[in-house]
């Protein structure tokens, strides 16, 4: 791949803040030290994960929380964002946990920013149910009135459409449901739950708050109008459906009729005003009109019934996941934030960049991350608000359906070995001298 790795990055404005994130569910381990998830009950279900894996131990993160931090300080990234899971608080000693681990960043000199859920819903619960949301809220207080004395930036969900598309409408992720577009209650109520957060917080007295939405700019298969109209109607679900509510207080035109309850008075609470807005960004989608078949794509079976088909965008590279390798596509996605949002657009934060591959000396993920992060410092330039930027991960880890097959790691884990052994890898070394150049 052509990049300009070699030429010192240009420097960010002071402040920018640079980090990397993970999640509970994916690092933590210690499953029996708290009360079950959907990912429990779906990773127990043969077939679901493609090697038959679990996150029972994952990296054990529970347990070598302290090694980890200091791989982080070792890093010296400014901030961490990392998960809380929400079984996890429910059970005896669970937030315990999250008090140390935020006791040991904050002495080793790095900001938490917890994300208070990345899809590891309490198994008795359903994102289907409208009081889900009330229970979030509850949650989020819990949590903000235990680590509010040291958490100074918040952030409420993780990719909900992902957590909706993924999870109940194609049920390749827990809780594994095929309902198509009748999973857009869960949507809806994601929405409401972000909104009661954001509520729940501030009367907390926190402050700095935003949400984790994954995007993508969308590219059309071809001009042919049936492949225009399928691909603006991709860009509405991934693009549209979370953003606009979060940042406008509507939904896209045609969607507010689909959700359930009283979907007015509820975009007042999910309109609450943000700090900022997280955008996870892995590549943009080639997209056209349906082609009457199921089509296989980056791990995902997409049935024939969808209104649109996903296509390969060829001339690229890809990752080891298969997804193409698109930094410019970055600076197109945030000039086109900041163009259909305008005033309206909080500042941005990247919570999630990065890419799968193999091995320790990992030029491949230098070249990726060096290119989007010259990618995003032209979004600068061309004067999208852009505060910080989270490499998607500091350790290798379970990543979901693929299970450990995918490593997103700065850091390797041996997952063979008792101890789980960590191993920086050549981007782990490269992401610090970025940010030694940095300050
Ligand atoms: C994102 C998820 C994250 C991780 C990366 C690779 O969609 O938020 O947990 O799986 O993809």
């Amino acid at each position: 791949m052509a990049t300009d790795a070699g030429n010192p990055i240009t420097r960010f404005p002071a402040g920018f803040l640079w980090g990397v994130s993970t999640s509970a569910h994916q690092i933590e381990g210690a499953a029996k030290e708290r009360e079950a998830s959907v990912w429990d009950v779906f990773t127990a279900e043969p077939g679901r994960v493609k090697d038959g894996s679990t996150a029972a131990v994952a990296c054990d993160h529970y347990h070598r929380y302290r090694e980890d931090v200091a791989l982080l300080a070792g890093l010296g990234v400014d901030a961490y964002r990392f998960s809380v899971s929400w079984p996890r608080v429910n059970s005896p000693g669970g937030l315990d946990f999250y008090d140390r681990l935020v006791d040991e960043l904050c002495a080793a000199g790095v900001r938490p920013v917890p994300t208070l859920f990345h899809w590891d819903l309490p198994a008795s619960l359903d994102w289907l149910e409208r009081d889900t949301a009330a229970r979030f809220a509850d949650h989020v207080s819990v949590v903000a009135e235990r680590l509010g004395d040291r958490v100074t930036k918040w952030i409420t969900l993780n990719e909900p459409a992902e957590h909706t598309l993924l999870g109940h409408a194609l049920g390749a992720h827990a809780p594994g449901r095929q309902l198509l577009f009748d999973a857009l209650p869960v949507a809806h109520h994601q929405l409401l739950a972000h909104g009661l957060a954001v509520r729940a917080l501030r009367a907390a007295g926190a402050g700095d708050i935003g949400i984790a939405n994954s995007h993508g700019p969308t590219w059309p298969a071809s001009k042919d109008p049936a492949d225009l109209e399928a691909a603006a109607f991709y860009d509405v679900l991934l693009n549209r459906l979370f953003a606009d509510p979060v940042i406008l207080g509507a939904y896209p035109e045609g969607l507010g009729e689909l959700m359930p309850g009283d979907v007015q008075a509820d975009l007042k609470v999910i309109g609450e005003p943000v700090d900022w807005y997280g955008i996870n960004y892995y590549a943009p989608t080639r997209v056209g009109a349906p082609q009457g078949t199921e089509i296989e794509f980056g791990g995902l079976t997409l049935p024939a019934e969808l209104p649109f088909s996903v296509r390969e965008i060829e001339d690229r590279p890809v990752t080891d996941f298969g997804w193409p390798v698109v930094p410019e596509g970055l600076t197109e996605l945030l000039t086109g934030f900041r163009d259909r949002y305008g005033d309206r657009l909080p500042p941005i934060v990247i919570t999630e960049n990065g890419c799968s591959y193999e091995g320790i000396d990992d030029q491949d993920r230098i070249a990726y991350l060096d290119g989007h992060v010259r990618a995003l410092h032209a979004a600068l330039e061309a004067g999208v608000d852009v505060r910080g930027y989270f490499v998607w991960s500091l350790l290798d880890n379970f990543e979901w359906a693929e299970g450990y097959a995918r490593r997103f790691g700065l850091v390797h884990v041996d997952f063979a070995d008792p101890t789980l052994k960590r191993t920086p890898k050549a981007s782990y070394h490269w992401f610090r001298d970025v940010l030694r150049a940095q300050r």
